[in-house]
């Protein structure tokens, strides 16, 4: 259909640009596109005939046809890219028009990039969109941070084209400035979280139980249909069922290399915490064993040499099952806190203004991490805004005490059968230092008063204290 001015323009006609603007042309709304390469600027046209959708081939014909102010998204690689297109946009542009950023942008990037067109006086905003090309097609769930007034230029069109979970859209106005490509890289964390957690549960119960493919699809499947309902859980289930065709034989899940690749969202999630000395132990081992799955030759060489007597599991199977359904929910709670109280310690450090539970309330549909435990998740911070930790509220609390002796059971099985558990055992380790009243942190304060005379404080007295050690007789 043609049109002469296009109320939502895109810039990177991927598979998820294409597919967030046919989303947002399926609710009424004439959308156009830019792309430099011809191809998907075609296959926009094809693909959107039936929409007020067109694509452009060159960026000043894409601006010259948006009604003003204009709302440009860019969904573009993260990086030097996005900086790129927005210098070929600007002479373009006039006041008050609005730029998106929806890649995964670095949160220190888009705060620069926020300064420098405020300066110009261009709107921008950061939005995270997350869903994959399915989401960005039938509703995905919407981040986005910025100037308010600058998000409710493009309201309507996000909250038409969010997933909706009761009726509600998956998007809200989290916060000032990077806040929702802060909120992006932190659910980027979890997921890598707790895409580890599943996947130690694989190894559980492929050589810790023996179980072949289609009894684990069976067990993630009964898994899904409860308290551990969610996507991630789900497509792990439909993955144990998927045949390889390259061979005609046998399961694919079994053919893939066991190498995973990231692309930097997880490891910036570990490394803000640490920069605000925040602790979230299970995300950084997550990101720790990509690392280590990389290490595919030094692993195939050590498996030769570093080889020990492990235990057999002499337990009975559907019961360990059980066990490690439970362990597994105990660290995705666990997982879910420790980003939380990331974000709770950014959004003082950066002053977003965050709602943790409307970051909750927007995670429950069209994201990676959607899942049953968020709708407890977001009643958690809607009872209490200033919950110090996601492990103290009433009912998660509960949750994790019962659940708390399966998930050591688990840690031990892996531990005695030489299968590795790592971030449910920090899950664990996390758990029980939160509720340590006393830590050993005493002993570490009086190393490094004795080998550096770092000071210390004393529990009966107040003050800074320095002792010359093993001096007295
Ligand atoms: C999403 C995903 C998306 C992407 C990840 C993959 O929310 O839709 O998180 O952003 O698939 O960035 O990350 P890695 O390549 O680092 O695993």
């Amino acid at each position: 259909m043609e049109q002469t001015t296009y109320d939502f323009g895109m810039i990177g006609l991927g598979v998820m640009g294409r597919n967030f603007l046919l989303n947002i042309a399926d609710h009424g709304f004439a959308v156009s596109g830019y792309d430099n390469d011809p191809e998907k600027v075609a296959a926009l046209d094809k693909e959107g005939s039936e929409h007020p959708a067109k694509g452009f081939n060159t960026v000043e014909d894409f601006v010259a046809n948006l009604a003003v102010p204009r709302k440009i998204m860019l969904l573009v690689p993260a990086g030097k890219i996005v900086d790129a297109v927005i210098e070929e946009l600007l002479p373009l542009l006039d006041t008050n028009d609005l730029i998106i950023d929806g890649g995964n942008s670095y949160f220190a990037d888009t705060d620069r990039r926020m300064k420098y067109l405020a300066d110009k006086k261009i709107n921008f905003l950061g939005i995270g969109v997350s869903g994959g090309e399915k989401g960005a097609r039938f509703g995905p769930s919407l981040m986005p941070g910025g100037k308010k007034e600058a998000y409710e230029i493009v309201r309507p069109m996000l909250e038409a084209a969010a997933a909706k979970v009761n009726d509600e859209p998956c998007v809200a106005y989290l916060g000032t400035g990077s806040a929702g490509h802060y909120v992006k890289m932190v659910h980027n964390g979890i997921e890598y979280g707790i895409m580890q957690l599943i996947a130690e549960a694989y190894d559980l119960l492929k050589r810790g139980l023996g179980l072949d493919n289609q009894e684990i699809h069976k067990v993630f499947e009964k898994w899904n249909a409860g308290e551990l309902q969610s996507f991630l859980v789900e497509i792990t289930a439909d993955i144990f069922k998927q045949p390889d065709m390259e061979l005609g034989e046998g399961f694919l899940v079994d053919k893939i290399l066991d190498k995973a690749k990231q692309k930097g969202t997880g490891k910036w999630t570990s490394q803000s915490a640490m920069d605000m000395g925040v602790p979230i132990p299970t995300i950084d081992m997550a990101v720790s064993m990509r690392f280590i799955s990389a290490l595919k030759d030094e692993r195939t060489a050590a498996a030769e040499m570093l080889v020990s007597e492990t235990k057999e599991n002499k337990e009975d199977k559907k019961l360990v099952e059980a066990e490690i359904g439970n362990a597994l929910h105990f660290a995705m709670i666990i997982t879910y806190a420790q980003g939380l109280a990331l974000l709770k310690e950014a959004t003082k450090e950066f002053n977003y203004g965050l709602d943790l539970a409307e970051v909750a309330k927007i995670w429950r549909g069209g994201c990676i991490i959607r899942a049953k435990l968020l709708e407890d998740i977001t009643a958690a911070f809607r009872h209490n805004h200033d919950l110090p930790n996601l492990m103290m509220d009433d009912h998660l609390s509960k949750v994790l005490l019962q659940q708390y002796l399966d998930a050591v059971e688990v840690n031990k099985l892996g531990l005695q059968m030489s299968i590795p558990v790592p971030a449910m055992a920090t899950a664990i380790g996390y758990f029980d230092a939160y509720r340590s009243k006393r830590l050993p942190s005493n002993l570490t304060q009086a190393q490094r008063d004795y080998f550096g005379a770092h000071t210390y404080e004393r529990t009966d007295k107040e003050g800074i204290f320095h002792t010359e050690w093993n001096q007295s007789s």
